[in-house]
């Protein structure tokens, strides 16, 4: 028992950049879209309006200060930066499938973001497997409960 709560303690420690740069946005984002309001080749939009300028500079200098509180400047770097990219990534597949901005897209949505904050991580830092398993297994479950929770404080307008 001791040994799992080890494990997914370490998990969350090793994540937790990625958590705040994909949180952050919720809360401070807005303005611009990223995408500058364009459309791509399939007459979609790249991004659409739920990917702001502002709520990727914000997640990227939390996810950092979140980092470099943890005294792993570099890694701390590439999980924010990566779990950024990961949901952009997400939005841009969303919106090729003609899913519209909020709508969703289960898996990608809860995943996406922290499959390539490890990946972009992974050459500088890469947790155990055991870490790695606990990752992909608790995150759909925070991610859905946080979600939940900013849609009943009026930070979301979708619980997902
Ligand atoms: N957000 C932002 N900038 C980002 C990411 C998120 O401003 N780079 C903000 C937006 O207000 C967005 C909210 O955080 O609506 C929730 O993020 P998310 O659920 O990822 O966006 P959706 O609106 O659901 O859009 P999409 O369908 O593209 O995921
Ligand atoms: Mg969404």
């Amino acid at each position: 028992m001791y040994e799992v709560l080890n494990v997914v303690g370490s998990a969350l420690w090793f994540i937790l950049p990625a958590y705040v740069a994909n949180a952050t946005p919720v809360v401070l984002g807005g303005g611009p879209p990223l995408d500058g309001g364009k459309n791509f080749i399939d007459g979609r939009r790249i991004l659409g309006d739920g990917k702001t300028v502002r709520g990727f500079v914000c997640g990227l200098i939390a996810g950092v200060v979140v980092g470099a509180l943890q005294k792993r400047w570099l890694t701390g770097t590439l999980l924010a930066l990566g779990a950024l990219l990961g949901d952009l990534l997400g939005s841009f597949i969303k919106r090729r499938l003609g899913i519209e901005r909020g709508g969703a897209l289960p898996g990608l949505d809860q995943l996406g973001f922290v499959a390539v904050a490890l990946l972009l991580a992974s050459p500088v830092e890469a947790p155990g497997w055991a870490a790695v398993a606990a990752i992909l297994l608790i995150t759909p479950v925070l991610h859905l409960a946080t979600n939940f929770v900013g849609y009943k404080l009026g930070l979301k307008s979708r619980p997902h």
